[in-house]
């Protein structure tokens, strides 16, 4: 009891100490109460993440989904992992509307992400939201605008940033490891077997016009008839996805910039295609082939491809300095070697001078190292954290924003077929 009573006080020092954007503790146990909006493939998978990320600090006391199924499964996760069910909404304005709801975690498709961010905030809760922050340039900037006003804790999903792999590689750029950086290459590169297409996700064989809320999935998207695929592969159409751009290419770059330090590019020339999935049954509209080039006003590029018909290569971020080169390859591995200066030919001196040639390669397994198969638990953690008002989110609105931004650039630049070019200053895009 003293101890409970001592943790009340603590969560309320911490939250005053914080200042009025942290949590005022309450409830049973002072627990954080979160809604779960949206509970398909990545917020199914979430529900367990956080409980091993802050099951001492919050609980999930409200859900909501529109497919039913999705619903009642969280329900069962919800009972094994974390012992109790929570109340279930369609509609998440109602969730919304439930005032003993701390927090909530936004996992819907992103074309949603607007509308019910914004009324996250208007309702007063601290919100963790999926990338890509929004559906487009402008809809990201009234989300800043909306979390400035409300002074609300919100974290991005681009959980990169909280990998202790990735702090890793940026402090080894910070220790000069690599000397100066002038190119990045980055990547990812998938396959899917020939009966089993690219994004085509399954769709769950209960699926009905009757227990999908098709009306809700589509919100303010254009109007279109029920379509299963649609709805459960929503990510190959326009309407509601950046495709490969702002599902994938967003992290890369996100990530590229954390470890370089940068916030985003000046331009971005872009091209690609469906050249893959082209059966004719196939109406995908998103490329998935997709290459882009971008360049920085400090005299660096990054090139990145995308690639949905061959894994061979993997995924990985590669920072080629001057003096050496850090690699990220799957979120798992990192290594650094220092340039030999000989060509890559085994009949030639290491030619680097004495203080490169000191710097011994290296390589860490993030899962031996850290106990991480990625950033995402940690990425949690520091929400919660920053609800409880005992840490900063390392991904806010304006850091999510400038992910996004080289993922919009991109598909604007495949869109138009033209150089697209950031003017921060104006927050517009013209093109070349
Ligand atoms: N950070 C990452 O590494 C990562 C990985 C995968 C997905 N994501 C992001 O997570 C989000 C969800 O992706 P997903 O793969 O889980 O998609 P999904 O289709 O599997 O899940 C989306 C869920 O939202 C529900 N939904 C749709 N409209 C709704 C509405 N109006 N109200 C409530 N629920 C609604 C759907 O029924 C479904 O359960 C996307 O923004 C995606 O980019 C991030």
């Amino acid at each position: 009891m003293a101890d409970e009573l001592n943790r009340r006080n603590f969560l309320k020092a911490a939250a005053i100490a914080a200042g009025p954007a942290a949590i005022a503790a309450r409830g049973a146990n002072d627990k954080v109460n979160i809604g779960w909006i949206g509970v398909g493939t990545r917020g199914y998978a979430g529900l367990d993440w956080l409980h091993t990320a802050a099951a001492n600090d919050v609980q999930v006391t409200a859900i909501c989904d529109t497919y039913q199924g999705y619903i009642a499964r969280a329900q069962d996760r919800l009972q094994t992992v974390w012992g109790n069910k929570a109340k279930a909404y369609v509609d998440y304005r109602e969730l919304l509307a439930d005032k003993s709801i701390d927090a909530v975690y936004i996992m819907t498709p992103e074309h949603l992400h607007h509308d019910m961010t914004i009324a996250a905030l208007k309702a007063g809760k601290h919100v963790y939201i999926e990338k890509p922050l929004a559906h487009t340039i402008e809809e990201g900037y009234d989300i800043i605008k909306a979390w400035e006003q409300s002074k609300k804790i919100v974290q991005v999903g681009t959980q990169n940033r909280s990998s202790s792999l990735y702090k890793k590689a940026k402090e080894l750029v910070q220790q000069g490891m690599v000397g100066d950086v002038h190119f990045v290459r980055a990547f990812w590169y998938r396959n899917g077997l020939p009966n089993e297409p690219s994004w085509r996700y399954v769709i769950p064989a209960e699926a009905t016009p009757q227990n999908t809320d098709w009306n809700r999935f589509l919100g303010t998207a254009p109007k279109h008839e029920w379509d299963a695929h649609r709805y459960f592969q929503w990510r190959l159409y326009w309407d509601y996805s950046g495709g490969i751009s702002t599902d994938l290419l967003v992290h890369q770059t996100d990530i590229v910039n954390f470890m370089l330090s940068k916030t985003v590019p000046k331009s971005c020339m872009a091209s690609g295609g469906v050249y893959r999935w082209t059966d004719k049954t196939d109406d995908r509209d998103v490329p998935d082939c997709l290459s882009a080039v971008y360049d920085y006003s400090d005299k660096m590029q990054l090139n990145y491809s995308c690639y949905l018909g061959n894994e061979f290569f993997g995924y990985g971020e590669e920072i080629m300095g001057n003096e050496g080169t850090i690699r990220v390859m799957n979120r798992q591995d990192l290594y650094f070697e220092a340039e030999s200066y000989n060509a890559h030919r085994a009949d030639r001196p290491n030619r680097a001078p004495d203080a490169i040639k000191a710097r011994a390669a290296i390589h860490i397994n993030g899962l031996l190292e850290y106990k991480e198969s990625d950033g995402a638990i940690n990425h949690f953690r520091n929400f919660i954290q920053a609800v409880l008002g005992k840490e900063q989110v390392i991904a806010p609105p304006p850091v999510g924003q400038q992910a996004a931004i080289s993922g919009h650039l991109a598909t604007l630049s495949y869109k138009n077929q033209k150089r697209a070019i950031w003017d921060e200053a104006a927050k517009k895009v013209q093109y070349t």
